[in-house]
Order: C-alpha cells, then structure tokens, then sequence
C-alpha cells in the first residue's frame, strides 16, 4: 500500500529542481500530484515521466508572481480533483549577491516570486483546506531565511517567509492544517546557473567542490514531514550539506 494513496498535492517550481523530485517522490508513494512553473515543455515531460511510473500528474502553466495565475492554478487543482491535502510552495529564485550588487529590479523579482507568489498561493488554497479541515503547506525557504546571510535581499525575502509560515501555523493549527518549513543549505539544482554571470561565479567559488545537497535529499525530507500522523507537525527542518553546515 503507498502512504500517499489517494492525496492530491500541488507543487509550485515544479520544472526543474527541487520541485520536479518533489513531485516525482510523491507520485511514487501514489500521490496525485499537479505541477505548476512557467516552462510547459518541462511540466508536460515530468508529467509523462510520472505517468510513465504509473502515476498521475496534471501539468499546469503559471507565473505565481501574477495572483490571477496563482488563483486559477489552485482553482484548476480542486476543480479537476475537488480537494487539495498538500501545497507545496517550492517556486523560488535567489540573486545571491551583496546589497550594492542587486539591482532594484532584481530586488522586486525577487520579492515578487519569493515572498508575494508565495502569498498568493497560499490565499488561494487555504479555504479549500478549511473547508476540509485538513491540509498541509510544505514552504521551501532557506538556510539563508534563518541565518544571516552576505546574500542581503534574498535571505531577506526568505527571512519573511520563514516567519510568515511561523505565525501562519499559530493561526491555522486549529483548523486542522499543518504548516512545515524547509530550510536548505546549498542544493545542487539550475538555481545558481540562473544568477547573473558575476554573482553566480562568486557563488561558484566560494561552494568550490564541496559536495552540495542533492533536490532529492530535499524531497525525502518534504515526505517525512508528510507522512507523520494528523497529530504531528513538522514545524522546521533545515537541512546543510556536511561540508557547509
Ligand atoms: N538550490 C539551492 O541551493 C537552494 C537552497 C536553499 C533554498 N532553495 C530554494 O529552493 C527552491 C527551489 O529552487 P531550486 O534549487 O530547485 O532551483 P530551480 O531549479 O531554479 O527551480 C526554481 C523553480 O521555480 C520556478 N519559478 C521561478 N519563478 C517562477 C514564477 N514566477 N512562477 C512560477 N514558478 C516560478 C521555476 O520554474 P519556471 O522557470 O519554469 O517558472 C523552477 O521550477 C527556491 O525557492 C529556492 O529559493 C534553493
């Protein structure tokens, strides 16, 4: 018997990282499981690699960053599915460079995604699981979001949803809904390919060839909070690979 039989899960950032071995974890423990980014052809590939496994996934295209997208993405999952036990909010970029080396533009991305995607997100799926008087919000924030960090506006943004996902647990715990934090150290994902040229060769070599987490490491942590009984929630697990913790 698969321990996620019969659940429905929705994974944010799910094209590449450590959303896509999110939703394939889950999917192997028999989950449903919609996945949600802004690049189609990687959502529909995870989705027949899934399917493939026997599993059953429903692609969807969204930029959480634009709250009608966020809105209709969630709306399309308990349309289709008529209830949602797990949100997972894994979306996410990071400028990891110094205060004077981000642009204000690259500011607004990031808090943009990170913090108001988030938001949005979450707005959305939270009366459904009201309604249901259960669910679980799975919040990727960062090593960055509980340490300080030279990486000034990305581990600020992560900082915030850290502490929102603090309080939101006091406030929802009652209603049957568990809220868990995962805090990584450096993941071995596209996410510093995509910095800007300098400021990924800075992130570059300060990692070196330390051997860096791998998403499904990130993945198999997301599952043990999941899988505890109704009673028990997983608040924070931060997780660092051996060499930076
Ligand atoms: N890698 C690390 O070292 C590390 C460490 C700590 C925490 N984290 C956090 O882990 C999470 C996942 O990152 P990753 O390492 O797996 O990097 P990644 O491979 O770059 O994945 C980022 C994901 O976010 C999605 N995304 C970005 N902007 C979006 C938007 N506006 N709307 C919808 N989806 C969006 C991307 O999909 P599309 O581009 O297709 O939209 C992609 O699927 C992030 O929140 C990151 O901050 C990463």
């Amino acid at each position: 018997m698969l321990k996620l039989n019969g659940k429905i899960a929705l994974v944010t950032g799910a094209s590449s990282g450590i959303g896509a071995a999110s939703a394939l974890t889950l999917a192997e423990q028999g989950a449903v499981v919609a996945i949600a980014a802004r690049r189609r052809q990687r959502l529909d590939d995870l989705a027949t690699r899934i399917r493939d496994n026997g599993g059953e996934a429903l692609a969807i295209e969204a930029d959480i960053t634009d709250e009608a997208q966020a809105t209709t993405m969630v709306r399309r999952v308990l349309e289709d599915y008529g209830r949602l036990d797990m949100l997972f909010n894994v979306a996410g970029i990071g400028v990891a460079a110094p205060f004077q080396n981000t642009t204000t533009g690259e500011c607004r991305e990031m808090v943009d995604i990170n913090i108001l995607g988030l938001l949005y997100t979450i707005n959305a799926a939270l009366p459904a699981m009201k309604r249901q008087k259960t669910g679980h919000i799975v919040i990727v924030s960062s090593g960055t979001g509980r340490y300080i960090h030279p990486s000034v506006v990305y581990s600020g943004t992560k900082h915030a949803a850290s502490a929102m996902a603090e309080s939101l647990r006091r406030e929802i715990g009652k209603d049957g809904i568990r809220v868990t934090v995962i805090e990584p150290g450096a993941v071995r994902t596209e996410f510093t390919a995509n910095m800007r040229d300098d400021v990924r060769l800075a992130v570059e070599q300060r990692l070196g060839d330390m051997e860096q987490l791998e998403s499904e490491d990130i993945a198999a942590a997301m599952l043990y909070a999941v899988l505890q009984p109704p009673r028990v929630n997983v608040n924070i697990l931060t997780l660092y690979p051996t060499q930076q913790a």
